[in-house]
């Protein structure tokens, strides 16, 4: 029996180790580590972990350009923020996880892969959705729903008794979840909603009390829903990502503390930072601004609703996935200009914005003398409009 494990180097994923090789008699455990842009300090020597632990080899995939680029960038044409607020950075990075993690599986001739989810989260669905997806033959191990530890110090306990060595500790108060997108932290204080997150809880932005006194600029060009340059630099969508990440940080921006509901039930309290992509969106917002009429709007925003939760809720690997894309990627065809946006003291605003496909008319919308418009003509509109509101009115005046 050969098991591929979701490995991050942590504590938990350490212990899962040596667990699976004890409860699934003479199984071979392959560590597979995503590299999703969440940082060298958590890469840094993973590999020697994950054999120290007991690992029969630990492969490391670099999934950074194509989350960025086939997770995050179509993700950002829908428009997705969950529940209003939440951009999605845990859940889009999932699906490309888990994809990779199958394919590494099936190569390997593995029978299971597993995974340090809790029985209580959202991620356990996500990864587990998308498996069966993409190779439902493939049985799922997820020992936090079958093992009786329940805290760090019983896993510390249980790698001490099988003289494994970790640079883990008992306290670590938060649960934190990084990628190129943005960092999650869950836990400690901020179990209670009476609590504000004490500064510790964010680590990539600054707060806005510290962010400088002078706001930034910066230019970004949009093509077709895509964000393909800033300051007239062309970058991958990865760079653009990692470039904004820096420069937004530094000036507080991005940073989200909500009650989210989780697909389980339950409610949850996070912090979220995701600097670069909140200016990312705000930039592609107000090319849409310029770009698509009423109705496709309110379109672009139901979809981009829908989409949130298929995202969320770790649907990705669906059919209506595909549906909802093709619907946003054609309406992002029209999504090409330049915005300038200013960053200060937490806050992104786009401050200039134009298109080639700009259907915003001076000449139609000007408060002066126009020649266009011919104002007498709004009369039968409104007659027409409202007829079902007259007809009402009469009919009830009658009663
Ligand atoms: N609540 C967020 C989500 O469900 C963040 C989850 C963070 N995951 C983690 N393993 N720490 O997307
Ligand atoms: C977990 O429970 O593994 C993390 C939180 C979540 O998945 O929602």
């Amino acid at each position: 029996k050969k098991i591929v494990l979701a490995y991050s180097g942590g504590l938990d994923t350490s212990a899962i180790i040596p667990w699976l090789k004890e409860n699934y008699e003479g199984c071979e455990v392959v560590a597979f580590v995503a590299d999703v842009g969440q940082g060298a300090e958590d890469l840094e020597g993973v590999e020697e972990k994950a054999i120290a632990s007991g690992a029969s080899k630990c492969i490391v995939a670099d999934l950074k350009d194509e989350f960025v680029r086939d997770y995050v960038y179509p993700t950002l044409t829908t428009g997705a923020i969950y529940e209003g607020t939440y951009l999605l950075g845990t859940s889009m990075a999932r699906p490309v996880i888990a994809k990779a993690m199958v394919e590494v599986a099936l190569a390997e001739g593995a029978d299971a892969i597993s995974h340090g989810c809790t029985g209580k989260g959202n991620d356990q669905v996500r990864f587990e959705g998308a498996v069966a997806a993409l190779a439902p033959q493939l049985a799922v191990i997820a020992p936090w729903r079958i093992w009786d530890m329940r805290s760090r110090e019983d896993l510390l306990d249980y790698l001490a008794k099988r003289n494994i060595k970790t640079t883990a500790s008992a306290t670590k108060i938060y649960s934190r979840d990084a990628n190129a997108w943005h960092i999650s932290t869950e836990g400690g204080e901020l179990e209670s909603t009476w609590n504000e997150p004490s500064e510790q809880a964010w680590t990539w932005t600054v707060s806005p009390e510290q962010a400088p006194d002078k706001a930034e600029l910066v230019s970004l060009t949009v093509e077709k829903g895509h964000i393909v340059a800033v300051d007239g630099k062309t970058m991958s969508p990865y760079e653009v990502l990692t470039h904004l990440n820096e420069r937004a940080a530094k000036h507080g921006v991005g940073r989200v503390d909500i009650v989210e509901n989780r697909l389980v039930g339950m409610k949850s309290r996070g912090c979220y930072e995701t600097p670069g992509g909140t200016v990312m969106m705000a930039a592609l917002r107000a090319i849409e601004e310029l770009v698509l009429d009423k109705p496709t709007r309110a379109w672009r925003e139901k979809v981009g609703a829908e989409f949130s939760h298929l995202v969320y809720d770790g649907r990705w690997f669906t059919q209506l996935c595909k549906g909802l894309l093709a619907s946003a990627t054609a309406i992002a065809e029209d999504v090409t200009g330049e915005v300038v946006l200013k960053m200060y003291k937490g806050q992104v605003t786009a401050i200039k914005k134009q298109s080639p496909n700009s259907l915003y008319s001076e000449e139609f919308a000007t408060f002066g003398e126009d020649e266009v418009y011919d104002q007498s003509h709004a009369e039968g509109f409104i007659r027409l409009y409202s007829l079902a509101s007259r007809i009402k009115a009469l009919k009830d005046q009658q009663k």
